[in-house]
């Protein structure tokens, strides 16, 4: 089986390594060389998937039976011709097409009646002026086309407004020019419940928790002891949105694969932020946690293999995150390591290969296994501090 993966980022090049285990041939593109997952794969293509006229070309020429995407910034339209061509897009066009944008996913799940944070959608500050009467601060602002928290606000009060809306705007994928303003929700805890669609139906993998940074994630943990009514609550809103998602597919798609559900807690309501059609960043945990990874459900899934609910140990995750401008080296793994507990609790350095920092770039994850979510987590930290995270100018 061909399959063309769209994104060669960290999750993509696990995404390749579990096709290849399988058998399968895999085409990784990005838009730049040496991407992670284009040094797993059998081949790579350097291309701007968000260009329609170089995504079709590519797609002509390499024939794929699937096309895996990893990244949201993609030319959904000529995936959604490629489906009606009769090749399998992951989970399907029209999924990939909602989830690329904030306005399409809000929209999809509120009319499935799923509970939102309040919003709305703007295009100019005069129109913010007007819809925020309705609001109390604080509010968060972000650019309807972004990711990984690149151009969000929260705006305290009504004088950081504009400032807050042209940063959006400055920060949008492309050339969208919408934010959503939405209500700040003071939620207790956050979660990613990864829900896989099979063959076999929806399974749930046990709830993911979460430290957010400025919309970017910095550490992930599973073992969780959820309320029994709560998690149930959360797993029926994620059932819902990934069985309407996976509807849309046709043709050769057939909905398959993992999905990153985000999910607010707070006290016994859950509150659906938003949704990922693909594994989830807060999910590498599962590299540690699981013998069958996120990626790997996520390829089986999608391969047509049922999928039994994963049993998953007590771990954490943490981003190695880089700064400066350069080559990023991760040293000194092996005493950090040692610094830790050892051998009676497993811990690893996953480094991403990625071949240059220009300011922030997440460079390689710590993946811990312990008796408990602190313990997991205090000995990412410790490792964490041991590592010598060097940039050097090129
Ligand atoms: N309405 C909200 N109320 C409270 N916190 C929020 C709200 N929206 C976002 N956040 C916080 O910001 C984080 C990032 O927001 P969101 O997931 O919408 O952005 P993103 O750019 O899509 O991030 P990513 O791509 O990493 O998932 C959330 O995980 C949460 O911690
Ligand atoms: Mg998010």
């Amino acid at each position: 089986m061909k399959v063309l993966l769209l994104g060669s980022g960290e999750l993509g090049r696990e995404v390749a390594i579990e096709f290849i285990r399988r058998g399968c041939y895999v085409i990784a593109a990005d838009r730049y060389e040496n991407a992670p997952a284009m040094s797993v794969a059998q081949e790579f293509q350097v291309l701007n998937m968000n260009v329609p006229k170089c995504l079709s070309e590519l797609i002509d020429k390499i024939k794929p039976d699937v096309i895996v995407p990893e990244i949201e910034a993609i030319a959904t339209e000529v995936l959604i011709q490629a489906e009606s061509d009769g090749i399998n897009i992951v989970p399907s066009a029209r999924a990939a097409n909602l989830t690329m944008n904030r306005e399409g996913i809000r929209e999809f799940a509120c009319g499935l009646g799923v509970p939102t944070s309040g919003y709305f959608f703007a295009t100019t500050f005069n129109e913010i002026k007007e819809k925020i009467k309705d609001f109390t601060f604080p509010v968060i602002i972000k650019p309807v086309q972004s990711s990984s928290g690149k151009g969000q606000t929260l705006v305290e009060k009504y004088d950081d407004l504009e400032k807050s809306f042209n940063y959006a705007i400055e920060n949008s994928r492309g050339d969208s020019q919408k934010v959503i303003i939405e209500e700040f929700i003071k939620f207790d805890y956050e979660i990613t419940l990864l829900t896989v669609n099979a063959v076999n139906g929806i399974t749930f993998v046990p709830p993911i928790q979460h430290r957010q940074e400025n919309g970017d994630y910095q550490e992930s943990w599973q073992g969780i002891e959820m309320d029994k009514e709560t998690l149930k609550r959360a797993q029926e809103i994620a059932g819902k949105v990934v069985t309407a998602l996976a509807a849309t597919a046709t043709n050769n798609s057939k909905g398959y694969g993992i999905y990153g559900v985000e999910l607010f807690i707070r006290g016994k309501d859950v509150i659906f932020s938003e949704v990922s059609p693909r594994p989830h960043d807060t999910g590498m945990v599962t590299l540690i946690s699981q013998i069958k990874s996120e990626f790997a459900l996520h390829v089986e899934a999608i391969l047509g293999y049922p999928i039994d609910t994963p049993i998953a140990n007590i771990a954490a995750s943490k981003a190695i995150v880089m700064h400066g401008e350069g080559a990023p080296n991760i040293g000194n793994i092996s005493s950090a390591l040692t610094s830790v507990a050892f051998p009676k609790y497993t811990n690893m350095v996953y480094d991403f290969d990625k071949p240059i920092v220009n300011g922030e770039r997440r460079c390689g994850v710590i993946l811990s296994l312990a008796e408990s979510v602190d313990k997991a987590l205090e000995k990412a930290k410790k490792i964490h501090d041991k590592l010598e995270l060097k940039v050097t100018k090129k």
